[in-house]
């Protein structure tokens, strides 16, 4: 399913004498460097009260997450990730960095914090308000300009000026997005819900209409018109950066979709190749296709 789409263009390869990612280097970055320097007092002390950091990063690099994963690790291994990105593709220092759909996640943040030094900008649309509020209390102390609008990404257009953006990333937000879209018409008001105590709904009503081949009439259109937003708010040259990642323990779980979970990129990779979005991919070694893409917007 979704396969056989390996770039949205033919792709270029950029960097292809340093592999992202290095085990050893991301060790580095969180327990002393530029994400270390980033976290939150709460969040330092955890992530240095913690044995067998080499390991435990290792672990937190692998797809499908191990089972043993561990948490304050996986968070700031996936800064460092955003962060060696940013570092390979060389945006501007003061970078205005968009992310649709942050939810109370903070890697991209601190990445961008990290990166620009506290002179870069971000901004986020996001609609759920109980994770709003738990995502400004890890962040009160950064220096980065940051700005949550609270609608649907749909209307990114409405509140932010095109071109004015150096990277957009949707970090682990493809399926937020899909989930979004079949639960709100389904009655769930998204923006009030306790999001993680009914995720396991939200997963079944996108599960069901995956089965029954509606995701090309709920869960595209949505998607695709926050991409396409996303594509118009970055500047030419800039970018558009996509992740997911999927748990070893949802493996065998009945009411899972894994197929659909597991080609969530691939899949968005298709429907942007089959759109005419004025896109070229990246190709960075060291980052997995099925897992990661990365794409430039085209001078126009
Ligand atoms: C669980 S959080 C996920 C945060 C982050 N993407 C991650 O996976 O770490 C999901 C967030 O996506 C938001 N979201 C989903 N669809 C959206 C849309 N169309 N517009 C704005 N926000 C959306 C939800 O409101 C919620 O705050």
């Amino acid at each position: 399913m979704y396969q056989g789409f390996p770039n949205v263009d033919g792709g270029t390869q950029e960097n292809a004498d340093s592999p992202l990612w290095e085990p050893t280097r991301i060790a580095r970055l969180i327990a002393e460097g530029p994400i270390h320097r980033c976290l939150d007092d709460a969040a330092r002390e955890e992530l240095d009260g913690i044995a067998g950091l080499p390991e435990k990063v290792s672990g937190a690099l692998e797809n499908p997450k191990p089972l043993d994963v561990c948490m304050p690790v996986l968070n700031a291994v996936l800064a460092a990730q955003y962060y060696e990105i940013f570092e390979a593709l060389q945006p501007p220092r003061a970078m205005a960095v968009y992310e649709p759909c942050v939810g109370a996640s903070n890697p991209v943040i601190l990445a961008t914090e990290a990166y620009g030094g506290g002179h870069a900008s971000y901004f986020t649309i996001n609609l759920n308000r109980p994770l709003r509020g738990q995502l400004q209390a890890k962040i009160a102390r950064l220096k980065t300009s940051i700005r949550i609008i609270e609608d649907n990404a749909q209307a990114a257009l409405t509140h932010l000026k095109p071109q004015s953006c150096d990277a957009a990333c949707f970090h682990h937000a493809v399926n937020d997005i899909l989930q979004t879209a079949v639960s709100e018409p389904r009655g769930m008001d998204t923006t009030a819900v306790d999001w993680f105590p009914n995720e396991r709904q939200m997963i079944e009503w996108l599960a069901e209409d995956t089965a029954a081949g509606r995701l090309e009439e709920r869960g595209k259109p949505e998607l695709m018109r926050i991409v396409e937003g996303a594509v118009r708010l970055v500047r030419p040259g800039g970018l558009l950066i996509f992740d997911h990642f999927n748990w070893q323990r949802f493996v065998g779980v009945d009411w899972f979709p894994w197929n659909l979970f597991y080609n969530l990129i691939p899949m968005t990779r298709q429907w942007i190749a089959e759109s005419a979005l004025p896109l070229s991919e990246v190709c960075l070694t060291g980052a997995d296709p099925q897992w990661w893409m990365i794409l430039r917007v085209n001078a126009r």
